[in-house]
């Protein structure tokens, strides 16, 4: 390992401990209200917003992520901490960094992990902010921590990317989330950054020892025409391609696409680690939901592809607030690229939490219908529908007395929504989004995960996907399907508890 002990500050700082002490305290009564998710990763008291350091360390798998324990809205970043065995039970850790030193005052912000010779090593953001009142004076340098998989020590000659290390023409307010990968020897890492006029860019570094970081170039630029910002990026190579996934601000709305605040999108194409030019081929949205965001991956043990985010968008109003607890992350998807296409798929992991499984083949109907067993606030639902003469097809879900969440194909137009408008869901903002989705042969494949409170659709084997918070009445369970005509449906609905 090319940091020794002795660059790194030792012992606990008296704010990490401060941070630790205060969850130790929270955390019972807040883990055991009947009003949280059941199979999504949650903090156990205050507030969580991006996925960090997402990575294998000793042969299990560690998330990270931007924490403020202390309150149900954003504050001076910390990064929580769990590990899993399958993606899907994670266990808490103590909070592995706290704000404690001079360049990170404002926060530790996103950032991401490596294993490297038995040590786990994060890159993060140190964020400082002297002046609140003047976003000018924000300062933002990539810093190192190295630890065991518990505990972690701040490299002692932190930062190791300054802002001086920019090209030429960069922002000085704007320069976060490194994403570190290793090739052929060589550690490399995008961040996101953006011009001094304002228009976003991602960069390259790399480095042979961690420490010291050469630039190398400019990965993507939006020319004023793709945002301000592009937040988070990851860069990865999968099925032949490399992939680029970032998430951008101040995106144009263009038809069915960016209509969240902050959107996210992958383009597929190829890096050339030279010059940093990515030849891109495509770039789309990442998910049409109402709630995705900062999406990061990592590789399993097995070699394949995982991506996480966090499910939920800024600037809205968190209903849970009231419990103690605000924002969950999607359930981990395995990513594939066929064609132009990135396919989304729930880690194979969930499908041994899955019990009492009901099968309705080939059911014919027309107007309304409900399904013996088939109701449910945590559920795995796959179904198939055959249009046969249908033009309207909808699925109400979380549909109590006074409230369902509505998810409607139009076959005409070949758009599927999802309508949060009557779930009695207490978000202020958007609550309807649209999302183009082909048949295939005639037809619509759907899986439906559902949490106590989301709802994660993906359409035709992955191709297509919607994520979204519903806080509605946990007495909310029921669901039915309507047809203007005649369809054929098949539906497999098992219950998920972890
Ligand atoms: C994205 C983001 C990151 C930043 C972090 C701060 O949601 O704005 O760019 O590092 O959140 O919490």
């Amino acid at each position: 390992m090319f940091i020794e002990k002795e660059q790194l500050l030792q012992g606990t700082s008296e704010k990490l401990q401060q941070a630790r002490d205060y969850v130790e305290s929270k955390k019972d009564e807040i883990l055991s209200l009947k009003e949280r998710n059941q199979f999504h990763h949650m903090p156990e008291v205050g507030w969580m917003n991006d996925p960090n350091g997402f990575s294998v360390y000793q042969g299990e798998y560690h998330l990270f992520y931007q924490y403020f324990p202390y309150d149900v809205k954003w504050g001076p970043m910390h990064w929580g901490h769990v590990k899993s065995r399958d993606f899907i039970k994670w266990e808490y850790l103590p909070v592995a960094m706290a704000p404690d030193q001079e360049y990170e005052t404002g926060g530790c912000f996103s950032g991401s992990a490596l294993e490297v010779d038995g040590k786990h090593v994060l890159m993060y953001t140190g964020h400082t902010n002297p002046n609140p009142d003047d976003e000018s004076w924000v300062r933002q340098v990539q810093c190192l921590a190295v630890g065991d998989g518990v505990n972690y020590h701040k490299y002692v000659n932190n930062p190791v990317i300054k802002t001086e290390e920019m090209p030429e023409h960069s922002s000085l307010t704007d320069f976060r989330d490194p994403k570190l990968w290793v090739k052929d020897g060589v550690y490399y890492c995008v961040l996101g950054s953006k011009s001094d006029e304002n228009s976003a860019r991602v960069l390259l570094y790399k480095s042979v020892d961690l420490v010291h970081w050469t630039y190398v170039g400019i990965v993507g630029e939006s020319n004023h025409e793709f945002g301000y910002m592009w937040e988070c990026p990851d860069l990865f190579h999968l099925d032949g391609q490399d992939v680029l996934i970032m998430s951008p601000q101040g995106v144009p709305v263009e038809e069915f696409r960016h209509k969240n605040t902050n959107t996210t999108v992958y383009c597929l194409g190829e890096l050339n680690y030279e010059t940093a030019h990515f030849e891109r081929r495509v770039m789309e949205e990442i998910d049409y939901g109402l709630d995705f965001y900062a999406p990061q991956t990592t590789e399993s043990l097995d070699g394949r592809r995982i991506m996480i985010a966090w499910m939920q968008s800024w600037h809205q109003n968190m209903p849970t607030d009231k419990y103690g607890w605000v924002t969950s992350m999607t359930i981990p998807r395995e990513l594939s690229i066929k064609g132009d296409v990135m396919y989304q798929w729930p880690v194979r992991e969930i499908e041994k939490y899955r019990s009492g499984h009901i099968g309705h083949e080939s059911v014919i109907f027309e107007g309304s219908k409900t399904l013996a067993g088939v109701k449910g606030r945590h559920l795995d639902l796959e179904m198939v529908i055959d249009f046969k003469e249908a033009k309207y097809f909808e699925i109400k879900v979380m549909k109590g007395e006074d409230q369902e969440t509505n998810i409607v194909y139009d076959v005409d137009r070949h758009v599927l929504s999802f309508d949060r408008r009557q779930s009695r869901s207490g978000i202020d903002g958007l609550n309807y989004r649209e999302m183009p989705v082909p048949l295939v042969d005639g037809k619509l494949s759907l899986r439906l995960l559902m949490d106590t409170y989301s709802v994660e659709l993906f359409a035709q084997e992955g191709a297509h996907t919607m994520t979204s918070t519903v806080y509605s009445d946990l007495c909310a369970e029921g669901i039915e399907f309507i047809a203007d005509r005649t369809v054929e449906m098949t539906v497999h609905k098992w219950e998920l508890n972890v």
